[in-house]
Order: structure tokens, then C-alpha cells, then sequence
């Protein structure tokens, strides 16, 4: 199927795959998806005002595919790009709080603060850290986030909590980036019921597809009962190692079977990503001219040109 052509006549059904709805703006994703860089992508016109956000989760239960990593360095592409980005870190290992140098301790709330806070006492604005990066805030966690599973259970709307948590902030940024901790659990559920979009990071090894069926089918249930309006904005090939056979025949099988879900901006695999968090930094900053930099700005870009946000 040519799919440069098909974008081209602009089809008038919403392509799906197993009934999701699939974004169709702009251009850019296709059959040779991840493998290579067939365009360019706008630089992002400047927003002459911001909010309200389009709420990005990025889910993948499957550990260290590069959900924490994409999310802070998408979120610093994003913020360069004049964009007010919050972070959300929904994992209660915390990582992305501590690859932005930002302290989950420090006597204000943190996300698990907020997801308990009862109703007059919810101050989100008050919990949200800036960073070193201009734009680019955060809602920190730690380990006490891990205790929410188990209350939130019992709470009335348990699936809505983190969604009445980011409302009072929405008209303030323009995106918001939820970092989902590898599990399908109910703190996963509430972040693709206050999400518009999902992005699945996927690791390109043999293995990388076992997984996203059961991730798919649990983004198809929330869809069904929580959040009609859930899309699953692209898949992300990660960890790419583009000289090796293997990788290239992991892309071409993940593109096989996602088509133009998947993003054509692959993140290569380069220790200067463990470097930039062990510095706690985006790479954008800490080494802004690394191809990894690059290609996080790019993915920045291909998000604007699919319409997955401003
Ligand atoms: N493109 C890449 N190349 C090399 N290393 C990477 C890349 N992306 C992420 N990493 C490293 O791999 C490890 C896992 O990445 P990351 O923490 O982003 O994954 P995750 O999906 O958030 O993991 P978890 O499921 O544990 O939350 C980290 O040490 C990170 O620095
Ligand atoms: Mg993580």
C-alpha cells in the first residue's frame, strides 16, 4: 500500500486498527516507519497563547524501554520549541523527578499528596517544580506513590483521581506528559483516563511485541468505559541500533504490524542517555547538539505535524 499516496488523497474514513482511532494530521508516519527519516518536520510555529494541554501518557509495562527518558527529553524538545510542557511522574521509583534534579522532598506535595488530597485542600498549582529548562515543570513522586494502588481502591471514581489532579493546571500548559510506571495497574488506568493520547515506547528487541497486545487491549477497556476520546498517538521504536540487522528487523515487523502508528523518528541507542540522567539533565541540554538531541526535537516536531499537540 502506498501510503505517502494515501495520505496525499486524504482518505475520508478515520483509519483504526482493532477499533482505535488512529490520528491522521498532517503526515510524516509510514510503511518505512522508524527505519529511516523519509522528511522533515516544521520547526512548530509559535503559540501566541498557551493551554489548555493535551494530556500525553506514555505507557509500555514492559521495564526500561525508555518511558522516563522520552518523557523528560520530549518534554525539554517540546519546551525549546516555545511550549509550556508538564511533566507528570507517575512511577514510584521516581526516576524522572531525579533525572531533572527535582526533589520529591522539600515539604510540598507530591503527586500521591494530590491523588489523596480531599477536595479543599487539592492545590495542584502549589506541588507543581520548575526545572532548569524554561517551560518545563514537574509534579514529582517517590516511593510513597506505590500506597496509592492499594487506597485508591476503595475511593469513590478511583479511575478519575489523577484527571481531578491535573484539572486546575490544564489552562496552563500546552502539554502534559504523564511517565507511567511499567504495570498495568490502577495508577496506569488512571493515567490513560486523564490522558487524550497514548504514546508506547517500544524497545526494539525480538521480544518488543509480546506485551503490546495486552497493553492495546487495556487501552481499548479504558476507551470503552473511561475516556471515549483515548487515541493511541504512536508508537515509539527505542533503543535502535540501526547498524545491526536485528534492529532493522525489529522496526520493519513493529511498522508490519502497527503501520502508521509508528513514529518515524527512531531514538538510537547511545550511553550519552544514561550520561545526561546521571547529570540530571535532558539530553537537550546536557550534550544539545548529540544526535540524541536531535532526535528527540525531531520526535517534538513529527507530534506537532500529527496534530498530537500544539
Ligand atoms: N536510547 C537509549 N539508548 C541507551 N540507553 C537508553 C536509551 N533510552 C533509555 N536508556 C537507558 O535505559 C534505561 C531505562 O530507560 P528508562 O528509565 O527511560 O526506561 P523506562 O521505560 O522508564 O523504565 P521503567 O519501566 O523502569 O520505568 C535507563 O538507564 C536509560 O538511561
Ligand atoms: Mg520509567
Amino acid at each position: 500500500m502506498d501510503l505517502q499516496a494515501q495520505h496525499e488523497e486524504e482518505p475520508a474514513a478515520q483509519p483504526s486498527i482493532d477499533g482505535l482511532v488512529i490520528p491522521r494530521e498532517g503526515s510524516g508516519s509510514g510503511a518505512s516507519g522508524g527505519a529511516e527519516q523519509p522528511q522533515e518536520f516544521p520547526v512548530p510555529a509559535p503559540l501566541d497563547r498557551h493551554g489548555p494541554a493535551r494530556v500525553i501518557a506514555l505507557c509500555n509495562q514492559k521495564g526500561g524501554v525508555g518511558k522516563t527518558t522520552t518523557t523528560i527529553n520530549l518534554g525539554a524538545a517540546l519546551a525549546e520549541y516555545g511550549r509550556r510542557v508538564l511533566l507528570v511522574d507517575f512511577d514510584p521509583q521516581g526516576a524522572l523527578s531525579v533525572g531533572l534534579g527535582v526533589r520529591a522532598h522539600d515539604g510540598r506535595d507530591t503527586i500521591y499528596d494530590l491523588l489523596m488530597a480531599p477536595a479543599r485542600e487539592l492545590d495542584t498549582p502549589a506541588a507543581v517544580r520548575t526545572t532548569s529548562v524554561p517551560g518545563l515543570d514537574v509534579l514529582p513522586a517517590d516511593i510513597d506513590l506505590s500506597a496509592a494502588e492499594v487506597q485508591l481502591v476503595n475511593e469513590v471514581a478511583r479511575e478519575h483521581a489523577l484527571e481531578r489532579v491535573l484539572r486546575p493546571v490544564l489552562g496552563d500548559y500546552d502539554v502534559v506528559l504523564i511517565d507511567c510506571q511499567p504495570s498495568l495497574g490502577l495508577l496506569t488506568v488512571n493515567a490513560l483516563t486523564a490522558a487524550h493520547g497514548v504514546l508506547i515506547p517500544l524497545e526494539t528487541e525480538y521480544f518488543a511485541l509480546r506485551g503490546v497486545a495486552l497493553l492495546v487491549e487495556t487501552i481499548e477497556k479504558v476507551t470503552d468505559r473511561l475516556n471515549p476520546l483515548l487515541r493511541i498517538d504512536g508508537i515509539l521504536p527505542t533503543m535502535v541500533d540501526g547498524r545491526t540487522l536485528h534492529s532493522r528487523e525489529v522496526v520493519a515487523s513493529v511498522t508490519d504490524h502497527f503501520g502508521e502508528l509508528v513514529l518515524t523518528t527512531p531514538i538510537r541507542r547511545t550511553v550519552k542517555f544514561p550520561d545526561a540522567t546521571l547529570a540530571s539533565e535532558p539530553i537537550t541540554t546536557y550534550a544539545p547538539s548529540h544526535a540524541g538531541a536531535e532526535a528527540y526535537r525531531r520526535l517534538a516536531r513529527e507530534l506537532v505535524a500529527r496534530g498530537a499537540c500544539a
